[in-house]
């Protein structure tokens, strides 16, 4: 980036001296008040104000270090004539939050934009990590559009158990299953509760909090190599003191998420999507960031990229290494060398550099952990999209992490009408399934679930699992998690609650699922389908108030982002009247 595409600002139009340069009653109470807290006159007179945006909590393992890191924060932004500010937010622990952390994306989003449009702030460091924080941070910062630079919590270490290494998320699930089949003792399943997660961090395997955090690195929103950074290395509160140094240069530039989260951005994101072997979830992510900066993002986009780049990052599920190995590999900066041919190199940063000028001179050094282009960790594409008459919006596959037997199949629906029917008889052993059949979850999506739970991968019934049965196609509107695995349709728009074709798959109906032709297609009569649509009621809604009812009327389908439709569309909203 050029200066002269670079508009200053000094210190007189800074958008905190609204608040403090005043000669007025008003600004009067603003330093008398922020003196009241032991601040001195002069460290906001005319300094830039730096919200430290913290997601932390109590309940969030994966952010408990980042009070912590607000403080190594605030050193930088000290050390660069800064005032930082620390302001707490919603902090969504994965796995502990219910129903589902998904239904309060939104809500950190908007709290994020409210939060820096209401408080005299000049610019954010947003500290997140955990799944779905990553993607409400930068929705929010970018409707705001303030000066924003993103600090990545940082994985977790690498785990071992009996020799084997373990990943967060990943062989919960494995050792689940082989725990019901009897392969593991009870015993050995709670020894394991204490070993999978050993340190600090967000999840170490390749799920939606390494993808995320990834591709907010790819947009330009971290600083060089900050997301392949472990938690607990020293070079984490290094890299959180570099970023509140460099946000207040970032200030005066006013180099906003705008001018970073373009189309090429995206592009670029989707590429490195594909070649992490990443999270389905980004899928949604990227469409509701890519709408908040103002762009429409097809889901098409995803599969033409997903034909051309493989999987290189060889990281549980889609491979048999953890993120801590993958930083010693390199980390991001090395995989995106493997990629210059398919990046917008030129594309800004809040660096002030170019990604181009940013990964250049980085290194692989470990072939096996980052794969060169012709030794792909798998040569499928990494996330396909389907549509056909069960998905005519799409549907989404991770294909790297599916049984490839699987990829072409035809089989019969055992249909499950919700999350609390599936639960009910899953394991019943008079359930009418084989290893063949198709599993249907019905009424898990945006607005069914509420907020598209993580339910996507059904678990194998248990009949199942003792004849050695691990993996099945499983179909419905929820979501999965990333660092889960197998032949599972996710997504699928618009999802049976309000009436998708979803709803109308009923038990022993044939279905057909073709990976390689990108084809969904329920295998039954259109004059029956015709029929049993019109017999379909759409259901009663079921909050009279709270956040719930909010999301029961506002959310979008999953291919449009899964935003509020009130925060994605209408006119720019002013700054606050300062009286
Ligand atoms: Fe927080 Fe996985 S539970 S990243």
């Amino acid at each position: 980036m050029s200066e002269s595409d670079s508009p200053r600002k000094s210190r007189d139009t800074l958008r905190s001296a609204r608040w403090y340069l005043a000669n007025d009653m008003r600004a009067f109470a603003h330093r008398q008040r922020t003196q009241q807290m032991g601040f001195r006159r002069k460290d906001f007179m005319g300094r830039p104000v730096v919200a430290v945006v913290n997601t932390w909590s109590e309940l969030s393992p994966c952010h408990i270090h980042l009070r912590d890191r607000a403080e190594a924060v605030k050193r930088g932004v000290w050390a660069a004539g800064g005032m930082p500010v620390e302001l707490p937010a919603l902090s969504l622990g994965e796995v502990i939050v219910k129903p589902t952390t998904m239904m309060y994306r939104n809500m950190l989003a908007m709290e994020t934009e409210e939060l820096l449009r209401s408080h005299p702030v000049d610019g954010a460091v947003l500290l997140g990590g955990c799944d779905k924080t990553t993607p409400a941070l930068i929705m929010g910062a970018l409707s705001m559009d303030l000066p924003a630079i993103y600090v990545p919590a940082g994985a977790m270490s690498n785990a071992r158990w009996r020799g084997q290494k373990v990943g967060a998320g990943t062989h919960t699930r494995k050792f689940w299953d082989e725990m019901r089949a009897g392969k593991i003792t009870p015993e050995d399943w709670v020894e394991l509760e204490s070993r999978m997660t050993r340190t600090i961090g967000t999840c170490n395997t390749m799920g939606t909090a390494s993808t995320m955090t990834a591709l907010a690195e790819v947009i330009g929103l971290t600083l060089p190599g900050a997301s392949s950074i472990p938690a607990s290395d020293s070079g984490h509160p290094r890299m959180c003191q570099d970023a509140g140094e460099r946000i207040v240069g970032m200030i005066f530039e006013d180099l906003r998420p705008s001018r970073i989260v373009t189309r090429a951005a995206i592009s670029n994101a989707i590429v490195a999507l594909m070649a992490m072997g990443g999270s389905t979830n980004a899928v949604i992510h990227l469409v509701a960031i890519a709408r908040r900066a103002g762009l429409d993002l097809d889901l098409d986009a995803f599969d033409r990229e997903g034909r051309r780049t493989p999987v290189l990052a060889n990281i549980f599920p889609a491979g048999d290494n953890l993120m801590e190995d993958f930083y010693f590999a390199g980390g991001l900066p090395a995989l995106l060398s493997r990629l210059v041919d398919r990046l917008d190199l030129a594309c800004p940063t809040v660096n002030g550099r170019t990604l181009g000028e940013n990964i250049a001179g980085a290194r692989v050094w470990e072939e096996d952990v980052i794969r060169p282009l012709g030794r792909p960790v798998s040569a499928g594409a990494p996330i396909a999209i389907l549509r056909g008459n069960i998905s005519p919006d799409g549907a989404v596959i991770k294909a790297s992490a599916a049984d490839p037997r699987l990829a072409r199949h035809r089989g019969r629906a055992v249909v499950f009408r919700d999350h609390a029917d599936m639960t009910a008889r899953i394991d019943d052993p008079a359930l009418p399934v084989d290893a063949d059949s198709i599993l249907v979850l019905q009424n898990a999506g945006p607005v069914g679930g509420p907020g598209m739970p993580e339910w996507g991968a059904l678990p194998i019934p248990k009949k199942l699992l003792a004849q050695g049965v691990r993996d099945m196609v499983r179909i419905s509107d929820a979501r999965m998690s990333g660092t889960h695995y197998g032949t599972c349709v996710l997504h699928v728009a618009p999802e049976s609650h309000v009436g998708g074709p979803l709803a109308f798959v009923r038990d022993g109906d044939f279905i057909e699922l073709d990976v390689e032709r990108r084809r969904l297609h329920l295998d039954v009569d259109g004059d029956e389908i015709a029929r049993r649509r019109a017999a379909w009621k759409p259901p009663a809604p079921r909050y009279a108030r709270g956040y719930a009812s909010l999301v029961e009327r506002h959310i979008g389908q999953a291919n449009l982002g899964a935003d509020f439709d009130f925060l994605t569309a209408g006119a720019p909203i002013p700054e606050p009247d300062i009286y």
